[in-house]
């Protein structure tokens, strides 16, 4: 160990952070800002890796298009990597490109920031069935990720969404909303004219649980009554409240404000008698999904989604639920299940399956006996699971930086620290890897194509400041162009 603390310090301690999303930047961040480095106490060099060409991970390829001031946050951290002092490897995957023995061999400590991706399981009959969405993957489409396919089959005239999140807020707003309000966003082309043509005329959100106990928040709520000609439908015999209802609105200022905003469309909806839109927004408590069943009722050729099959639950005094044995048919053509997220494993870690996590304590990595690995880290949603805004990843970010500087003098040092190995390793595997330059070329591009776009149709008044470039291989060509 003593070695370690010779060989780094008398050169830049090299971190490696794999994920550009908001918890990489804001870890290369805080670092390179943190006490001990600005003192003169030791320097850092740091490689951000990102598995996309582009970096910002959710803000990017998460965060709806139509809530414009959060995909601004990414103003923010483009000041962070474009200080110069952080170098962005974009386009490479870590477990595909590189090893977990080649980052040993760069770096003195890695940081893990992988996020989640992928949508957690929803373990009912039919969940298979053509017509069964995960709502990750809708979010992916309409947010014009890399790796989707193009096309996206909307088709359905009724759809559920299960799920009482934010993220179920998002996608149900989506598949409601008229694709002429979505233009002014960044959504690509293909997004928008699959919109346009959507069929839907009714989008049915479940919670299974109360109005008192939904996990979205309150301006998201608010935001589904400005979608324009869409009325908003709720069910009176859903409004149930037990005990620990009573205790959250009394006790939690965005309970109270979600309960006030739902009760008073129950009673808008009823009072009034206006001209009834084109689409309608259904929001139901208390039914848990128990089975979505087919167009047909042959077991080994069930067809398409014809339905879901709900439980009647009944809030049990502590704010859970238990069932009520009355079962509810609602005939639907698409489900899209927005239920949460869940992390992937990463190659030579140990992995917590159940939470989605990398096992770590505060940020640090634990072996399968629940020892710390040396040198090895987490932060964000790989740390702590997903849940939570893009603001939580900092105070992630801070703990896991605080440990990493806690144990710099001990950590395991890269046997080939020189910045420039790295590179010569991507090049002699041939990984087309992009870089911080070429980010600003994409982004660039993307601007420059909502200007013409904008220009062309100035007619009409209408303007879109960016358009996504979508697929992987446009988007390393214009980078490394
Ligand atoms: C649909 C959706 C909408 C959201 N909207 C909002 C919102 O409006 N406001 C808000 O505050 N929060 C929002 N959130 C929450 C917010 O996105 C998260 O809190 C935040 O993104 C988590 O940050 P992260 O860096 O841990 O993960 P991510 O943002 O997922 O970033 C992880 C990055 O790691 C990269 N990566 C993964 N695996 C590898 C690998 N093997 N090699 C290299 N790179 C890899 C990924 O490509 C990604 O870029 C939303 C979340 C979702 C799912
Ligand atoms: N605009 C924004 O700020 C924004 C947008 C999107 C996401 N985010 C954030 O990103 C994080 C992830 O959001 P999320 O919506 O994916 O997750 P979430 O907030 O954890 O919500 C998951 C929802 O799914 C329900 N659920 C879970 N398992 C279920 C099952 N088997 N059957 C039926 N319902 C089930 C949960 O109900 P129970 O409560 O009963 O478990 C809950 O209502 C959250 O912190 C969210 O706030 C923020």
């Amino acid at each position: 160990m003593s070695n370690s603390a010779e060989s780094t310090s008398s050169r830049p301690l090299r971190v490696a952070i794999v994920g550009a999303g908001p918890a990489g930047v804001y870890a290369a961040d805080i670092l390179t800002k943190s006490n001990e480095v600005k003192d003169g106490d030791f320097q850092v060099s740091i490689d951000l890796f990102e598995a996309y060409p582009a970096p910002y991970g959710l803000i990017r390829y998460g965060v709806a298009p139509d809530h414009p001031r959060i995909k601004g946050i990414v103003n923010a951290l483009h000041k962070v990597l474009d200080r110069g002092d952080i170098r962005f490897l974009g386009n490479v995957t870590y477990g595909r490109d590189l090893t977990l023995h080649d980052f040993r061999a760069f770096y003195d400590a890695v940081i893990f920031s992988t996020g989640a991706i992928k949508d957690a399981d929803l373990d009912i009959p039919g969940i298979g069935l053509e017509g069964s969405f995960g709502g990750a993957d809708f979010v992916s489409w309409y947010d014009g990720h890399p790796d989707v396919p193009r096309d996206w089959p909307l088709e359905a005239k009724e759809i559920a969404v299960i799920g009482n999140g934010n993220v179920a807020l998002d996608v149900a707003r989506m598949l409601v909303k008229h694709a002429d309000e979505l233009l002014v966003t960044e959504i690509p082309d293909n997004v928008y004219r699959a919109l346009k043509d959507s069929p839907v005329t009714d989008v049915h959100v479940f919670g299974r649980r109360g109005p008192a106990q939904v996990k979205f928040t309150p301006l998201e709520l608010r935001e589904l009554s400005h979608a324009k000609d869409v009325d908003i439908v709720l069910y009176p015999e859903d409004f149930e409240f037990d005990e620990a209802s009573d205790e959250a609105i009394r006790s939690n200022n965005q309970i109270r404000t979600m309960v006030n905003t739902l009760t008073n469309w129950l009673v808008e909806e009823h009072a009034e008698a206006e001209e009834p839109s084109s689409r309608r927004l259904h929001l139901h408590f208390l039914h848990s999904p128990v089975e979505i069943y087919g167009t047909t009722d042959d077991a080994a050729n069930p067809g398409k989604v014809a339905g879901v099959k709900f439980e009647r639950m009944q809030l049990d005094g502590t704010g859970n639920v238990k069932g009520t044995g009355e079962f509810l048919d609602y005939p639907v053509q698409a489900v899209y299940r927005a239920i949460g997220y869940h992390g992937s494993p990463l190659d030579e870690l140990e992995y917590d399956a159940r939470r989605g996590v990398v096992p770590n304590e505060g940020g640090r990595v634990l072996d399968a006996e629940g020892n710390a690995v040396p040198g090895i880290y987490a932060t964000g949603w790989i740390k702590r699971g997903p849940v939570g805004l893009i603001g939580h990843t900092k105070g992630d970010a801070l703990e896991t930086i605080g440990f990493l500087l806690e144990d710099r003098l001990t950590l395991p040092p890269a046997q080939n620290p020189d910045p420039q190995a790295i590179i010569d390793l991507l090049h002699e595997r041939g990984i087309e890897y992009t870089t911080w330059e070429g980010w600003i070329k994409l982004d660039a591009h993307e601007l420059a194509l909502g200007a013409e776009w904008s220009a062309a149709e100035s007619a009409n008044g209408i303007e879109r400041e960016r358009i996504k470039v979508v697929p992987r291989e446009d988007m390393i060509e214009i980078s490394r162009g």
